[in-house]
């Protein structure tokens, strides 16, 4: 089992994330800063700063109940993106254009919201989620909380640019997840554009694109005159298809924060991602140190909800804190137990936030998922 990253655990001990890598250097690890570490790793470490490490089980988990999927209730459900790529390479761009080129009649009218995420049907009515939070910042951190939240990661590149180094961290971060990865080479309409240096470099890295012979697919689009993003989009659904994506709606839902904020007149805005399950108004939920009843809900248009099922971001009022991004959320059947858990959870977060007695305490409480 993996626990917290170097940079979770360099401020549990309050030292610096560098002290701690080298201190993993120094037993033949090489750690990167969000890197999660395991057990044994921890307690060497932390002996290293004289910390004493207590690893407490999350016995308060158990109150979850956890639901076996019976074969017929499972539906397939859209696949969640996250695009990644380089500053200035277009992910804002190719984000818009998805977006506005597959707003549905009914939904025109609405206001976009950012949710943090959105939903398009395309014209042949598969659905695919996206999650739009800034880049690979969200994905990294969502992980370190030990959420998967993404099925395939586009990894977008400018043509007249040159693989760079966040490009690299991104393409590294999707492998670490295990997430499959479509290569969109984009601006190539510029007249710097050189689509194949692209691929070279990536062939450099040993991702080989599939028009070179390799396994990645890869796309060659611009994002400013919206040049062939429907066939990206293709691409990216032929990569889902092999996952075979299903989830059972007729369950407690379950799911993921995007990210959460508070609102003058709202109150706490929270904005989730529906993993399985149906959630519906008036639910009760446990989400991270935080627990609440579902006021209402909304999507990305402003259209209040009654229910959101699998893949489905919805943004929601009613709980009562801001958790934070990655944080799991659960529905439960009783508000005091909810209301207990939530206590519990709090209660361990201050303890580990105690660092000047020497003493750091880990748990899985909310890294689960
Ligand atoms: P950050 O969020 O800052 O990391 O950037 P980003 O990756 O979201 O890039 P963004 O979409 O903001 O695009 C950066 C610049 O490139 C903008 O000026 C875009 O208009 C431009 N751009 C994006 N896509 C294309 C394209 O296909 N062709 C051309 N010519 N310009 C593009
Ligand atoms: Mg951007």
């Amino acid at each position: 089992t993996e626990f917290v990253t170097v940079s979770e655990l360099a401020s549990m001990m309050n030292v610096s994330p560098t002290q701690v890598i080298s201190a993993c250097m120094s037993l033949g690890i090489f750690a990167s800063i969000n890197q999660r570490l395991d057990a044994e790793t921890i307690q060497i470490v932390a002996e290293e700063f004289g910390f004493e490490t207590e690893f407490v089980s999350a016995d308060v988990q158990e109150a979850i109940p956890e639901v076996e999927d019976k074969e017929e209730d499972l539906i397939d459900r859209p696949p969640i993106i996250t695009v990644m790529g380089h500053v200035d390479h277009g992910k804002t761009s190719l984000l818009d254009k998805i977006r506005n080129a597959n707003v549905t009649a009914g939904e025109a009218g609405g206001i976009t919201q950012h949710i943090g995420a959105y939903s398009v049907t395309l014209k042949d009515n598969r659905k695919m989620t996206f999650l739009d939070t800034p880049g690979h910042e969200a994905f990294t951190a969502m992980r370190a909380r030990g959420a998967q939240v993404t099925d395939v990661a586009i990894i977008i590149v400018a043509a007249d640019d040159d693989v760079m180094p966040q490009t690299k961290e991104a393409i590294s971060h999707a492998q670490a997840a295990n997430v499959p990865m479509v290569f969109a080479i984009n601006k190539i309409d510029k007249p710097g554009a050189n689509p194949d240096k692209i691929r070279e470099q990536l062939s450099a890295m040993n991702i080989l694109v599939e028009e070179w012979g390799g396994k990645y697919q890869c796309q060659e689009i611009s994002a400013k005159q919206n040049l062939n993003i429907d066939d990206l989009l293709d691409k990216v659904l032929l990569e889902a298809e092999i996952l075979h994506l299903r989830a059972n709606p007729n369950k407690n839902a379950v799911g993921t924060v995007i990210e959460s904020s508070l609102d003058k007149g709202k109150g706490y805005v929270t904005n989730m991602l529906v993993h399985a399950g149906t959630m519906k108004i008036g639910d009760i939920v446990l989400v991270g140190r935080n627990y609440g009843r579902v006021r209402a809900m909304h999507d990305e248009h402003g259209v209040a909800l009654k229910e959101a099922g699998p893949s489905q971001p919805v943004s929601v009022l009613g709980i009562n804190g801001a958790p934070s991004a990655g944080d799991t959320f659960h529905i439960m059947d009783d508000e005091r137990e909810a209301k207990t858990i939530a206590t519990k959870r709090e209660q361990l977060y201050r303890e580990q936030g105690l660092r000047t007695n020497k003493h750091i305490t880990l748990d899985e409480i909310g890294r689960r998922l």
